[in-house]
């Protein structure tokens, strides 16, 4: 509790000059302004969160992400002992119970929307409207996971795997952090959690709300620190029954490759959950409403920054609209405000920490070193960018997919114009990157919709609408090839990777 009420008051290591929490003068008409979710007719929920952010501005700052030190290897071999000692009492709890735990963590979050906010805003620098999606995120996966499980699941004749490792990214630190730890919670496993090492408090906020409403400390251990010194040793140990990953390409190997000839009691592979990157594209034929593309390009490509693993990273526009679409969106673009995540204004905030802005800079100067026209425009451009790891939105012409290269996570969208006889050959390249996440496609042709789906190799596609922001139970979320393994979060058959249907007597 005492590193999270330091949080609010730390410069934080978004780079900011000030504490990242905004004196909110005029909460309540900005709110109305700006379409952040809040419920608007609910002043005293708004007026808690302005006394919130107000509170926390008034502190002074601290140092930023030093506070939580990694747990050290005699914590994580006195974590895995405990889970594994854990693990039948969690198991044995009944499954309505433990989806009863879950609600009250629901209710617990959504009660505490304001510090959360305040939190995310502070520690990942997230805008207010994403902070508020990611809390109701965070609440939708715990409620709709218990209500699988209160539906589903009879301790009777379905068994837990047993102590599992949950590995979260910082893009998502309470809503990924808590869908991986709530899954694993509602079919009766231990969990060892380890957060992203940008973003420990979030993950303790939540841990606490689940211990709060009666989920053992037993049950639900977390483990600050990076992948290396704390993630390895974890994955490695022969206790461990289960991995839930989400983060890169690279790592999921790793992981895959640390579980390879592991077994359970039973013989059988040790599962491993992979949720990675994506080269996402997004499909515009001429057919297609010029001002719906641009308006969802820009929210695809430009909510949270472009750090979703869901984001928009190349617009292909049938070249007949090409110069049309382009021009409205660099329009658009420059109507876009980059800066403090905290004031509710604010529609860009900046990248997680200095690593990922340079590595964002590097990927723009060599494309434009490489000869490709690099546009970028943003509100007040031509005044310099507040201090702080911000990148403007850039938009960066293109020939061909395989001048993509890595996955950039950040507010950087390509532009590849396409002849309307290449839409299959469009479609191949568009394959043969190997990832395979989201799709976007707009058009009003019928045809093109039932071409594309049949052709296109990737978890999620979306028709005429962006392509971020999945619901969970509604969307389930999740790619294939070098996206992810499946199943799809907030789908009905996560659940089923995470349990044996073994009867409790141990009967086949
Ligand atoms: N689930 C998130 C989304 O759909 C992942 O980035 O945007």
């Amino acid at each position: 509790v005492e590193a999270i009420e330091a949080m609010a008051r730390d410069e934080g290591a978004l780079g900011l000059p000030h504490p990242a929490i905004p004196l909110p003068v005029d909460l309540y008409g900005a709110a109305r302004r700006n379409s952040t979710g809040l419920d608007l007719a609910n002043e005293a929920q708004l007026r808690e969160l302005a006394h919130e952010l107000a509170e926390a501005a008034q502190r002074p700052p601290l140092q930023p992400r030093q506070r939580v030190p990694d747990a050290s290897a005699t914590e994580i071999a006195a974590a895995l002992q405990r889970a594994a000692d854990h693990a039948s009492a969690w198991a044995a709890v009944p499954a309505s119970e433990r989806a009863q735990r879950l609600e009250a963590t629901a209710d617990r979050l959504q009660r505490d929307m304001p510090a959360l906010m305040a939190l995310l805003i502070h520690e990942a620098g997230k805008t207010a409207a994403n902070a508020v999606g990611e809390v109701r995120e965070a609440v939708d996966f715990l409620r709709y996971y218990a209500a699988q499980v209160r539906e589903q699941f009879h301790n009777a004749t379905h068994r837990p795997l047993g102590p599992v490792v949950c590995i979260s990214p910082w893009n998502f630190p309470l809503a990924i952090f808590m869908g991986q730890v709530a899954a694993a919670l509602a079919a009766g496993n231990v969990v060892l959690a380890k957060p992203a090492e940008q973003t420990p408090l979030v993950a303790q906020a939540a841990v606490q709300a689940l211990w709060d409403a009666g989920v053992p400390r037993e049950a639900m251990q977390l483990l600050p620190g990076d992948g290396a010194t704390v993630g390895a040793p974890l994955v490695a140990d022969p206790r461990v029954m289960g991995v839930l990953f989400t983060g890169s390409t690279e790592v999921a190997r790793l992981l895959q490759r640390a579980l390879v000839g592991r077994v359970d009691a039973l013989g059988r592979p040790v599962p491993l959950i992979a949720e990675t990157g994506g080269q996402n594209a997004m499909i515009v034929d001429a057919s297609a409403l010029a001002e719906q593309v641009v308006a969802d390009a820009i929210a695809s490509a430009f909510d949270s920054a472009g750090q979703r693993c869901s984001a928009l990273r190349v617009l292909c526009v049938q070249d007949d609209v090409a110069d049309r679409v382009t021009g409205m969106l660099l329009g658009a673009m420059a109507e876009l405000r980059v800066g403090d995540p905290a004031r509710l204004a604010t529609d860009l905030g900046p990248v997680i920490d200095a690593e990922a802005h340079a590595g964002i800079q590097r990927h723009i100067d060599a494309m434009r070193a490489r000869g490709h026209r690099v546009h970028q425009a943003w509100h007040g451009a031509g005044e310099a960018l507040p201090p702080g790891h911000f990148v403007p939105p850039t938009l960066i012409e293109i020939a061909h997919l395989g001048e993509l290269g890595r996955e950039v996570f950040g507010p950087v969208l390509h532009l590849l114009r396409y002849r309307r006889d290449e839409l299959d050959a469009l479609l191949a390249q568009i394959n043969a990157t190997g990832y395979g996440l989201t799709l976007g496609l707009h058009t009003r042709i019928d045809e093109t919709v039932a071409r594309v789906l049949a052709a296109a190799r990737v978890g999620n596609v979306y028709v005429n609408r962006n392509m971020v922001g999945a619901v969970v139970g509604v969307q389930p979320f999740g790619g294939e090839g070098l996206s992810g393994t499946g199943p799809k979060a907030g789908g009905p058959l996560y659940l089923y990777r995470l349990l044996s249907q073994r009867p409790a007597d141990g009967a086949q």
